[in-house]
């Protein structure tokens, strides 16, 4: 098991690059099960998530090859066995991606029910639904999703509630079922826009990205393709919040700034000299304490939950006081308690924390939970006075790629040591 090690304190400077976006990779994986031919993806990030995902892949038979240039081409066209087990569906929720997929292409499909997590119970009502309306007969037993389709038939989908990943699937499967799917109330998020485009280059036709009404025409086949993954929004987002912590100055590169309108005008409310082009974003707090920022996670493109954690570790430390209050999920305050014992003034009121800055925080030992939590101890223990260490790294893994190599390009004291 390993831990992060930081001495806080130091305001971070420098560049940094974003890896290509986990929430897109993995389900641009999972579209390789659709094409009948291989994918070439380019700028995937080495993350545990994605080696679950390739793993999960090959457990269903597909083959896939590192190139020289840091590009994974995978051949999914020809699967041997249509089964995600709960082995690995419970170290990675996204699995459930498996399923759209293999329903569109193999007509069945045995899929370990996900489960909760840290952040909530998250259930797959959404995505099982919607397939059914398209044709799928859906048994749920033994903890496992049995799933079969004599063929998937295009239809309305209205989902009430804006789910990215059941978005995903539903698109997924709608590229091979028969005639036109509209799906209403659509997620909106850059990955499925991403998603989108790749699957437009396979030969799917779909149109309506970046709204939430999408349609999309069935068609026979889909081929494999070259695509490169859109940059991480919430890696940049979680590096631009430590420069702000820290009272720093760092450049994003390899960053869309459209793709993160909400978090930069959080970001300049707090006090934060930003300037952005057309794939960078610069942020200088000019030693200057952060302003407190009131925060409400909602779908895209409004504030996301993925980044409320990071904020929270912001205001702790933040001139005046403030409330954030998650709507996404019911269980996504695992970092209070931890952020707390630093000395940080949080005090829960049921989806809302109301947060008191105070003038700095203080190191101590920490255990990660999942893995923006865990993101917003990294960066409260950059802030803080002091060691910080942070044990169960691993969820940082998660998402994270190199997170301590990348700090200590921008001047922090931090590293991984062996416990
Ligand atoms: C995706 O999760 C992301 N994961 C999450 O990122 C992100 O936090 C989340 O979207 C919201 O933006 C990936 O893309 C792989 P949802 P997803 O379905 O799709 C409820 C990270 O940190 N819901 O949009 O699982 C659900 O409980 C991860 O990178 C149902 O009720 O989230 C939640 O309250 C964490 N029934 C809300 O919808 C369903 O069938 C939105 O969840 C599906 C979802």
């Amino acid at each position: 098991m390993y831990k992060l090690v930081i001495q806080g304190g130091i305001p971070l400077s420098g560049n940094i690059k974003t890896s290509g976006s986990k929430n897109s990779t993995l389900p641009i994986f999972f579209s390789s099960i659709l094409a009948d031919s291989p994918l070439k993806l380019a700028n995937t990030p080495q993350l545990s998530d994605v080696s679950t995902t390739l793993r999960l892949l090959m457990d269903m038979g597909s083959n896939f090859v590192l190139e020289e240039d840091g590009s994974i081409f995978i051949d999914s066209s020809n699967l041997t066995n249509l089964r995600a087990d709960y082995s690995l569906v419970k170290t990675m929720r996204a699995s459930i991606l498996t399923l759209g997929p293999m329903l569109a292409k193999y007509k069945k499909a045995k899929i370990s029910l996900p489960g909760g997590c840290a952040i909530g119970t998250r259930p797959v009502n959404l995505h099982l639904d919607a397939l059914e309306k398209m044709g799928a007969k859906i048994e749920v037993r033994n903890g496992y999703i049995y799933a079969t389709a004599k063929e998937l038939i295009g239809t309305q989908i209205n989902f009430d509630l804006v789910s990215v990943t059941a978005t995903e699937n539903t698109l997924m499967a709608a590229t091979l079922a028969k005639g036109f799917t509209t799906i209403n109330n659509a997620a909106q998020e850059p990955e499925v826009t991403d998603l989108i485009y790749c699957l437009r280059k396979m030969g799917a036709k779909i149109t309506g990205e970046n709204t939430s009404t999408l349609i999309i025409e069935g068609v026979d086949r889909l081929s494999g393709t070259e695509y490169s993954i859109c940059p991480d929004r919430i890696e940049a987002g979680t590096y631009l919040v430590a420069a702000a912590i820290t009272g720093g100055s760092i450049t994003v590169n390899n960053i869309e700034p459209d793709s993160m309108r909400s978090v930069i005008g959080k970001l300049i409310e707090t006090g934060a000299d930003i300037q952005t082009n057309k794939n960078s974003i610069k942020l200088d707090m000019k030693s200057r304490r952060p302003q407190a920022v009131n925060i409400r996670t909602s779908a895209y493109p409004n504030f996301p939950t993925d980044m409320q954690a990071q904020f929270m570790a912001l205001n702790s430390i933040a001139e005046g006081n403030s409330t954030i209050t998650e709507t996404i999920f019911e269980n996504r305050f695992m970092h209070v308690p931890e952020l707390s014992r630093m000395g940080a003034n949080l005090k829960l009121e049921g989806n809302t924390v109301v947060c008191k800055g105070v003038t700095s925080l203080t190191g101590a030992n920490l255990m990660a939970t999942d893995l923006r939590a865990s993101a917003s101890l990294v960066l409260a223990g950059l802030a803080a006075k002091g060691l910080t260490t942070i044990e169960r790294v691993y969820h940082l893994d998660r998402g994270y790629e190199m997170i301590e190599e990348k700090f200590k390009m921008l001047g922090a004291d931090i590293k991984r040591v062996q416990h």
